[in-house]
């Protein structure tokens, strides 16, 4: 295939992104991958909502600005915070134009806000507990409507085409190897311009929040592209995830039910967050998420209560109606009864390194959302600040590759050229049996030597442990036909080991960064 953009990943970032671009420029042409069905992404699974300064009454960017940089623990680029909260308002307001709803004040057209851990004002603009959900059906509605944007669902990256493969020297990207998810095929599609918004991995650890589908596609291909990638130590863990897990999968407790009121409890009915921190259960997230830990390490439960009874019946149920429904599938009818919760893998701070205009050290090559560091972050993410950068940085993207997309580019001849992916021979079942196995050794490795507390001793084990799982993987990579199940496994052993050598190198506790041997 050929086309003049490729978007791999259909989430909030690679939609918005191809919208821009499509509605800016008919002429060209763009290709969206979408490793499941469309609807499938890390931003369906969105419940808090979006941080938008709105009120300007009571608000003002300033707060945000220092709310972000708060959490972020030293570590932000406060530049980036600066425009990404400044340009927020008006990233929301194409998004209700383009069709999402999020809920209003009861009397009036003013949006509801909801506060979460971190912020110092109510903010957070939401859609019920499913904000990325109704975001992403928008989105969806609105890209069907462009002719020059082909979908291609149930196709997975690869491996992004540079000079490796091509013998040349532009040191661009020129689009990528997808798989064919169903078929297991692998095809080539040279881009011009090649976006990543892959979204995390948090499948690298035994709870999560994500998807399945989160194995860290895009950083494990930047990575074996060279493209420089900087803050994958800082994994933010939820503080409140349902235990236990529902069918397989970890939900997602919102911390809005905190902000509306709910009360982290021990099993004896205790309250703990004031001891570890004066802004109590609204403290920042990897504060609570590590006071939790350390309650459940210290208690030997293997979980603690979400005490929700201060929010009325009625309120839950209007607000809450996903979370209520999900409890209750365990038999927890909140808020009545308590929550059982535990943190889990939410979100990587850390990703490919992009500059302002989100494209990476790659040329041609952009990364958006979660895949992506922009230093909005730093070291820890204020909540529900992640899909306000992503619309906020799929715009300046678009632009920026409008720009670039006109200029001096390689011939056409030279995509033409571009040779297909090589490997042809079959994989036995005991081949697939296996990667289902090491997948579940690496969770397990990550979840206690790379997880809420590291040790250094424990960074090394995991290092030795990992390069056993590396070789295997490898051998089954290089004597096998590629399937969907090896390249997820190949792609998370890569963003383990980079996340272990660059919590070696790290020598300070900052944000969700947290080695017990460092504390002083
Ligand atoms: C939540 O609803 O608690 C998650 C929001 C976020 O991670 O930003």
């Amino acid at each position: 295939m050929k086309t003049n953009i490729l978007v791999i990943g259909s989430g909030i970032s690679g939609l918005t992104y191809a919208i821009k671009v499509a509605g800016l420029n008919p002429q060209l042409n763009l290709v969206i991958i979408s490793k499941n069905n469309l609807l499938e992404s890390n931003t369906k699974y969105a419940q808090g909502g979006i941080a938008v300064v709105s009120n300007f009454q009571k608000d003002s960017f300033d707060k945000h600005v220092q709310d972000t940089l708060t959490a972020g623990a030293g570590a932000c680029d406060e530049a980036v915070v600066r425009f990404v909260v400044e340009e927020g308002h008006e990233r929301l307001n194409e998004l209700i134009e383009w069709g999402a709803q999020f809920d209003t004040k009861s009397n009036s057209n003013g949006l509801h806000l909801t506060r979460e851990g971190g912020h110092s004002e109510k903010r957070i603009v939401h859609h019920k507990d499913k904000t990325g959900l109704e975001i992403q059906k928008s989105l969806i509605k609105k890209i069907k409507t462009f002719s020059n944007i082909s979908l291609l669902e149930n196709h997975t990256l690869v491996d992004l085409i540079t000079d490796h493969h091509t013998g040349t020297d532009y040191k661009r990207c020129y689009g990528a190897y997808v798989i064919s998810n169903l078929k297991q095929e692998i095809i080539k599609i040279s881009a011009q311009i090649t976006v990543l918004s892959t979204g995390g991995a948090g499948q690298l650890f035994s709870h999560t929040t994500n998807p399945k589908n989160a194995t860290g596609d895009g950083l494990g291909a930047a990575y074996r592209a060279k493209v420089f990638m900087e803050g994958l130590p800082f994994v933010q863990f939820h503080p409140t995830a349902l235990y236990p897990k529902i069918n397989g999968n970890t939900f997602l407790i919102s911390e809005a039910v905190r902000g509306e009121g709910g009360i982290l409890k021990t099993l004896s009915g205790d309250e703990f967050m004031l001891e570890y921190h004066e802004k109590a259960d609204l403290a920042p997230r990897d504060i609570v998420a590590r006071s939790i830990a350390e309650v459940v390490n210290e208690s030997q439960d293997p979980y603690v209560l979400l005490d929700c009874s201060a929010i009325s019946e009625d309120d839950f149920q209007n607000q809450f109606p996903t979370i209520k429904e999900n409890c209750q599938k365990i038999g927890i009818n909140p808020p009545e009864d308590a929550i059982p919760v535990i943190p889990a893998a939410h979100y990587f701070c850390g990703g490919i390194r992009v500059n302002q205009q989100g494209e990476s050290q790659l040329k041609g090559l952009y990364a958006i959302g979660e895949c992506s560091h922009t230093g909005l972050h730093g070291a820890n993410r204020l909540a529900s600040n992640s899909l306000l950068e992503s619309l906020v940085f799929s715009h300046r993207a678009a632009l920026d590759s409008l720009k670039q997309i006109t200029g001096s580019l390689p011939p056409k001849e030279f995509y033409d050229a571009i040779p297909d992916w090589e490997g042809e021979q079959q994989i036995s079942d005991l081949k697939i049996s296996s990667i289902g196995k090491m997948k579940k050794q690496l969770q397990k490795l990550m979840t206690s030597k790379v997880g809420i507390f590291k040790t250094s001793q424990g960074l090394t084990e995991a290092e030795l442990e990992l390069k056993n799982i590396f070789l295997e993987t490898r051998d089954i990579y290089q004597q096998n036909k590629l399937t969907l199940g090896i390249c997820e496994l190949r792609n998370m052993v890569s963003v383990a080991y980079l996340m272990i050598k660059q919590s070696q190198d790290l020598k300070k506790n900052k944000g969700v960064f947290y080695n017990h041997d460092y504390v002083e």
